[in-house]
């Protein structure tokens, strides 16, 4: 049996509106970022799992700016060592593989053969982000499931930011058999699991996998301009990050957003179209949005 993985739980709740600056606060700390629904109260249950203890002094660091913006105290949070489970097993063994357009996203444990003319994606469960399960994932894949149809544009680079387990990057490159793809994400640990789960799908000669917060990597400098970016983060990082990532789209060029849940759409969509991005499409999905945008040219 595979060895238990710790895994820390931080645990608070915020009022509605504070919600997207605690979010951001909380991508700082890394792992993987649950938000709930809001209670009777107002108050939106935010959780964040990862696989380190970040020390109670560390936390308050990173939320009392976020505090301070949302003009309240520091919320009370808990953060715990969860219970010493085999979770990796465990969640792997109740996942069944999934569908989203053509795509089909399994798990090791799945014995059973792909759906005909499906294109099958192993990933298993772990501690990286991108299972497939998640509506903003779900939503991206239904997006490059429509973005194969343009016959007329076919992507030859793109980057994957926010790559988690890697799964979008892999699911273009699987779509494109030229695409070249970039992925990056902020979490190392996280780049890790991609880089092996490139080699599972067998994409590695095409999706390079590096550690980048943002654009700041020089290769993904250095690759640019991209054909298709594809970056499901957060409506917070999404906004700060507009400019640059219309700068390192090709003119024509498409942009896949999600991370965002309605209420934000139109706070992410105003920046966007701010920096010459136009939308094409969006998909909803649960309370979660997906946006695609294209640069004029
Ligand atoms: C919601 S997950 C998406 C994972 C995967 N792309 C998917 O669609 O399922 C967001 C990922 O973005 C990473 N991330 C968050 N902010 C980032 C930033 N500013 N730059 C790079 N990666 C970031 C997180 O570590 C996490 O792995």
């Amino acid at each position: 049996m595979a060895k238990a993985l710790p895994i820390y739980h931080l645990y608070l709740r915020v009022p509605e509106s504070a919600v997207a600056a605690f979010e951001t606060a909380l991508e700082g700390l890394g792992g993987a970022l649950d938000v709930g629904g809001p209670d009777e109260q107002g108050l939106v249950p935010l959780q964040l799992y990862l696989g380190e203890d970040p020390s109670h002094a560390a936390v308050v660091a990173q939320l009392a700016p976020a505090a301070l913006l949302s003009g309240m105290e520091v919320p009370d949070f808990t953060l715990e060592l969860m219970p010493e489970i085999d979770w990796v097993a465990e969640s792997r063994a109740s996942l069944p593989a999934l569908t989203a357009g053509r795509f089909w996203v399994y798990g090791s444990h799945i014995e059973e053969p792909p759906p005909a003319g499906s294109i099958a994606l192993l990933i298993d469960a772990n501690l990286a982000f991108g299972t497939g399960r998640h509506e903003t994932t779900r939503g991206c894949l239904l997006a490059l499931n429509q973005l194969i149809k343009d016959r007329r544009r076919r992507p030859l680079k793109a980057l994957d930011l926010g790559c988690g387990s890697g799964i979008l990057g892999f699911g273009a490159a699987r779509l494109w058999p030229k695409l070249r793809v970039v992925g990056s994400d902020l979490d190392g640990p996280s780049v890790h699991v991609a880089r092996e789960n490139a080699r599972l799908n067998r994409v590695s000669n095409r999706v390079r996998l590096i550690e980048s917060r943002g654009y700041r990597a020089r290769l993904i400098k250095d690759q640019a301009p991209y054909d298709l970016i594809l970056a499901n983060i957060l409506a917070g990082p999404l906004c700060a990050m507009a400019t640059d990532t219309a700068r390192h789209l090709a003119p024509g060029g498409r942009v896949v957003l999600s991370g965002l849940i309605r209420r934000q759409e139109r706070q992410v969509l105003a920046r966007h179209r701010a920096v010459g991005l136009k939308l094409e499409r969006r998909w909803r999905i649960g309370n979660w949005s997906t946006l695609q945008l294209r640069r004029g040219g």
